[in-house]
């Protein structure tokens, strides 16, 4: 049987699901793999906390897990990006392969990582750090490897998805059902990630490097969270046959230019992402070969994630066993951009406060109608009271910057009453 030292840095949430699970994977891996994995190595920040079975004392100097002459692979689940960059950083230098959960580290500060790859000819592992326990790493880098990617898209948030599901079906507040994902361990130490979108933008910059070779600039890359649904929009959009989604979006235009976007999204109910709920994530690819495919599964949660970093454990030994140097990320080449904002074009909800009197709905419609912005539906309930009601559209596809535009008129008429709150729509045909 082939042992494989491994040198834990981080047992918080995620690492001390993997130390639970690796007890459990062991005896599947030695029968399926000839494989046995063992923590002879640790690092946390707190020393003195008691770390269930975990088999090793941990120390608080990770330089000293990287340099143990037992660790093999390293395992990085520390977070953010400062230390965990050092981490990574000093672990490929020593040769060792990396295995990480790490999607801010990769999307931020990827361009330097795989540079270090490269040179040092140390192999990155990194399954764990987009959608859970959705192999989508591996289906992008060998299921799908001999198809053009025509977009992709997704629910990779776990957090959000499971706040907005409590918000449409249990009626829940947002501060209640945030603090049951962090109860459930699905939400980032900085659950401001999770729900201002950044977390859900990290996996879809991971994504896009490796559907296109195109590692975006993360600070250009267009995000938006989902603090601003209100029960009204979870209500209305309903209303109108829609669920309301925070969507990841990947495609491609023309032959230099990728659209990369994190965003509250309406998308149809009959569409199977609209019935992706709680924790669950979902992506669709398009493969010019393989047409549409859809992977759905638990995308947060330490059981989760431990199936990925335990596929990417076995994965890493493999190779070493059979000295097979392990996947390399592509290096990024330079000749993509990133869609500006403003660039883009699509569908979008926008819900207004006005004057309750007669002539207003004409006068937005005629605004809408004047920068040739098509409107598919209207809503206008009864009964709001104090002299204002709220105005519900559903538009036709239309540039941002005329929707802007737009918007900016509706917002100077005197009948407005608050600003308009804009949220995409996608029908993902
Ligand atoms: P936690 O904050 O719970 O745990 C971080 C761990 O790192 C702690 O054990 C902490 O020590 C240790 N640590 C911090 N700084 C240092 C340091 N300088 N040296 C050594 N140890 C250090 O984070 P999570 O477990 O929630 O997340 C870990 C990673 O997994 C993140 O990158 C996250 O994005 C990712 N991830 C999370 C998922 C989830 O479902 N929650 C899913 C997929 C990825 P101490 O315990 O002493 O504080
Ligand atoms: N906080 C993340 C989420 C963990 O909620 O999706 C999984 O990456």
């Amino acid at each position: 049987m082939n042992k494989y030292g491994i040198g834990l840095i981080g047992c918080g949430t995620v690492g001390s699901g993997l130390i639970r699970n690796l007890a459990k994977a062991n005896p599947l891996l030695r029968e399926r793999l000839d494989i046995h994995l063992e923590i002879v190595a640790a690092a946390v920040k707190d020393i003195t906390k008691v770390r269930d079975g975990l088999p090793v004392k941990p120390i608080a100097d990770w330089r000293k897990v990287i340099a143990d002459p037992a660790v093999q692979i390293v395992v990085e689940l520390v977070g953010g990006v400062d230390d965990s960059f050092q981490i990574a950083q000093t672990c490929l230098k020593a040769g060792k392969p990396l295995v990480t959960a790490n999607k801010a580290l990769l999307a931020e500060r990827g361009h330097e990582l795989i540079a270090q790859a490269h040179q040092s000819n140390a192999p990155i592992y990194f399954e764990a750090s987009v959608a859970g326990g959705i192999p989508v790493i591996k289906v992008l880098r060998e299921g799908l490897v001999a198809n053009q990617l025509l977009g992709l898209h997704g629910i990779i948030n776990g957090t959000s998805n499971y706040i907005l599901t409590r918000m449409a079906e249990a009626g829940s507040d947002f501060a209640t059902a945030l603090q049951q994902a962090k109860d459930l361990g699905y939400a980032e130490a900085d659950d401001r990630l999770d729900v201002d979108g950044i977390d859900a933008a990290h996996k879809a910059a991971i994504l896009c490097l490796l559907a296109y070779g195109f590692l975006p600039k993360f600070s250009e890359v267009p995000v938006e969270g989902i603090r601003k649904i209100s029960s009204q929009d979870v209500s209305f959009a309903a209303q109108l046959g829609y669920t309301i989604k925070l969507l990841a979006l990947v495609r491609p235009h023309g032959s230099d230019q990728v659209e990369v976007r994190v965003a509250p999204t309406l998308l149809p109910n009959r569409h199977p992402m609209a019935s992706v709920h709680g924790a669950f994530n979902a992506i669709g690819l398009l493969g010019n070969l393989s047409g549409p495919v859809q992977l759905t599964g638990r995308g947060a949660g330490p059981d989760a994630t431990s199936s990925a970093l335990l596929a990417d454990l076995a994965e890493a030994a493999k190779n070493l066993r059979d000295k097979s140097p392990g996947p390399q990320i592509p290096q990024p080449d330079g000749k993509l951009r990133l869609l500006q904002k403003g660039e883009s074009v699509g569908r979008f909800y926008v819900r207004l406060e006005v004057e309750d009197r007669p002539g207003v709905l004409a006068l937005v419609a005629g605004i809408f109608g004047s920068e040739k912005i098509g409107i598919s539906s209207v809503l206008q309930p009864e009964g709001h009271g104090a002299g204002s009601v709220p105005l519900v559209f559903l538009l036709e596809a239309a540039s941002e910057s005329s929707l802007e535009k737009a918007v900016a008129q509706i917002t100077k008429l005197p009948n407005s009453r608050s600003p308009a709150h804009i949220l995409r729509v996608e029908d993902l045909s």
